[in-house]
């Protein structure tokens, strides 16, 4: 071995000596205070659940809540796993937005109670965007577009994404109001996978949570339906 590859050999050892045990202090103290803490998310303006994990060992946590002009309520579905309370179900008319909520969770031990504070249009997850389709145009221009209920339409922005099968990264693009997208530069000789999500724009909220991704959709020559076609055939896969 080298003089400097011993001397890196010294030095990462004693960084793992020295900060791996913080690391590990940090991180689990970290995923600690994670699992014990709870979320709420609204989905798509119609339901809400606010969650937590439940450990083994850990009390059974009770949930109360309530906004600046009602009085404290215990929540009245709570979602239950192993017979341990684990989060709340609230129904769309218990949903008050643009007004703070209120939630405090308790249990027989002090160390998981805790008091949190909401506004519930800033918690809106939407569901993602659906028929997704891919068309060619007269120009050799891809065109991508989806729909989105009506609902909130203004209120929408949305994330484009989309990879060729030569690329290791996706190109991302985000837009406000319009429901489609234009690739001008086409390859016919890749092959295109594209996604979209959404989300409530600034305007309207001030939420950081993202729809789950649409389904995918593609366009091109399939390098590898194309070229395995027989094997998959024979496998019984395809
Ligand atoms: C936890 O409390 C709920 C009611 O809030 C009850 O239905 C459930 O049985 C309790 N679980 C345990 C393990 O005590
Ligand atoms: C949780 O808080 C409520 C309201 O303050 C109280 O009535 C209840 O006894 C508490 N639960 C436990 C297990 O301490
Ligand atoms: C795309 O093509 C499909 C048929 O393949 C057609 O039904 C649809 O209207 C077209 N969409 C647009 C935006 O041109």
């Amino acid at each position: 071995m080298t003089m400097a590859g011993n001397c890196f050999l010294r030095v990462s050892t004693w960084l793992k000596q020295i900060y791996l045990p913080w690391l590990i202090l940090l991180y689990n103290r970290e995923v600690h205070a994670q699992l014990n803490d709870v979320s709420c998310i609204v989905h798509n303006e119609e339901f809400m659940e606010c969650r937590w994990n439940h450990t083994d060992g850990e009390a059974n946590y009770t949930l109360f809540y309530w906004y600046t002009s009602t009085s404290p309520e215990e929540c009245r579905n709570y979602i239950q796993e192993n017979g341990y309370n684990v989060g709340c179900y609230f129904s769309k008319d218990k949903i008050i937005e643009f007004e703070n909520f209120y939630l405090y969770r308790n249990g027989s031990s002090d160390s998981g109670s805790l008091t949190k504070t909401f506004q519930l249009q800033n918690q809106v997850k939407l569901y993602p965007p659906t028929n997704v389709t891919l068309n060619m145009t007269e120009n050799n221009e891809l065109l991508l577009s989806w729909e989105t209920p009506a609902k909130l339409l203004e209120c929408r922005m949305y994330e484009i994404r989309h990879r060729s099968n030569k690329d290791k990264v996706w190109q991302v693009q985000v837009i406000t109001a319009q429901t489609k997208y234009v690739l001008s530069s086409v390859d016919p000789t890749k092959f295109y996978t594209f996604q979209v999500r959404s989300k409530i724009n600034q305007y309207c909220a001030s939420t950081e949570l993202w729809s789950e991704w649409s389904s995918a959709v593609h366009w091109g020559k399939d390098p590898i339906q194309s070229e395995y076609t027989i094997p998959l055939i024979i496998n019984g896969n395809s």
